[in-house]
Parts: structure tokens; sequence; C-alpha cells
């Protein structure tokens, strides 16, 4: 991965499947809150870049602590909707071969390190974080990486990684939206900062 402009989001998601027999009907229950990546892959890969490139963004979903499946661009065979996202996330866990999918079995540590060692700068997205339009050391012609809680937010073993690493909180308002909401909201001021 080169260090260059890259936009990554790394959705953490410590109670969620690693077994791929959950059921398309019902992500949320059976997924246990997978529903969110395949919202989140939605918004940074499909509908939310306008001019920013979908081969600059990448998605991290790091699943309880001890996998992380790394998402590129999908080019022309760009899943649409939730449940065609979810069908090639079961493909993986179920070890089958998805071009624009990586399988690491390492968790969020590894995570931090990997893109750090790449000199990433790393921010997690809080409510009560700087608000990101205010931060004016963001270079977006480098490569950044936006942390996002599930829907409770970041467990303990998620809060004392992130302290460990010296990464900064970032707020795009005080009310909670949900995390393909922050992912577009992202994209949206990256695009704003580099037109
Ligand atoms: C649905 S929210 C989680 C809400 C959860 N009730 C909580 O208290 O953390 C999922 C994630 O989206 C991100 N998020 C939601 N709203 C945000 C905001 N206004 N600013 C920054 N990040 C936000 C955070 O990373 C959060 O953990």
């Amino acid at each position: 991965m080169s260090p260059s402009r890259k936009l990554r989001f790394i959705q953490l998601l410590p109670n969620s499947t690693t077994k791929g027999n959950f059921i398309l009907k019902d992500l949320p229950g059976s997924g246990k809150r997978i529903d969110l990546l395949c919202r989140v892959l939605s918004a940074c890969f499909d509908w939310a870049p306008v001019t920013w490139k979908r081969s600059h963004l990448e998605v991290i979903a790091v699943i309880q602590n001890m996998m992380s499946l790394i998402f590129k661009d999908p080019g022309d065979q760009m899943p649409l909707g939730e449940v065609a996202w979810a069908k090639l996330i079961q493909d993986v866990l179920e070890g089958k071969r998805v071009p624009f999918i990586t399988r690491w079995n390492q968790g969020l540590e590894y995570v931090i390190d990997t893109v750090q060692a790449q000199e990433g700068k790393i921010w997690f997205l809080h409510e009560e974080g700087k608000p990101l339009k205010e931060i004016d050391t963001l270079n977006v012609s480098a490569q950044n990486s936006f942390m996002l809680g599930d829907h409770i937010g970041f467990d303990s073993k998620a809060s004392r990684l992130i302290e460990k690493a010296g990464i900064q909180p970032v707020s795009l308002g005080k009310t909670s939206y949900l995390s393909s909401h922050c992912t577009a909201a992202v994209i949206s001021e990256f695009e704003r900062r580099i037109n």
C-alpha cells in the first residue's frame, strides 16, 4: 500500500461474528451487527465519493479483535447494497477468495502498528473530539485513517490501545450518527479540502 494519498476507515466490531453462517435476511441479529460494516462499505465505495478517487479509499474491519478484513476499491465488481456486501463477507469468512478483500488473522494492535509503520496518521471518531473542520494539521494529501466504534462505541480494550498509540479524537458534531453517515461526512470534508 502506498503511503501517499489514502483515506481509510477502521470499523471496530468487537461483538460481530467471525463465522460466515449468518442469515442474510437478519444481519443485525445473526451477524451480530455486521450490518454496520455493510453500510460503511456501501457508503465508502459506492454512494459517498463524488470527486475522491475510490482507488484512494480503504476500509479495515476489525472483528472480535482477532480478525481484520481489508477492503479495497471493487472497481467494476461493485456490490450494490448491504446484502450484496454481506454475501461477500460471508464468502471471505468461509475461506473463499474475493479479489478486493484480504483477511488477516490479527486484531487492532497489529492494524494500528501496520498503519503507523507506513507513516499513516490515525484519528478516532468520537462525538466529544475536536471538530474535524477545525483540524489545521490534517494533511489530506497524505495517508489518514479514521477509526469508528460500533453501535456501543469503543470497548475498554480499544480505548486502551487508542490511548497507548496516542490517537486523537475527532468530532463531526455532538449528535451521534450512524458510522456510514460519519464515513460519508469525512469523505465529503476531504473532497472539500482538496477542491
Ligand atoms: C452509532 S455510533 C455509536 C454511538 C454509541 N451510542 C456511543 O455512545 O458511542 C458509531 C460510531 O460512529 C462514530 N460517531 C458517531 N457520531 C459521531 C460524531 N458526531 N462525531 C464523531 N464520530 C461519531 C463514533 O466512532 C461511534 O463510535
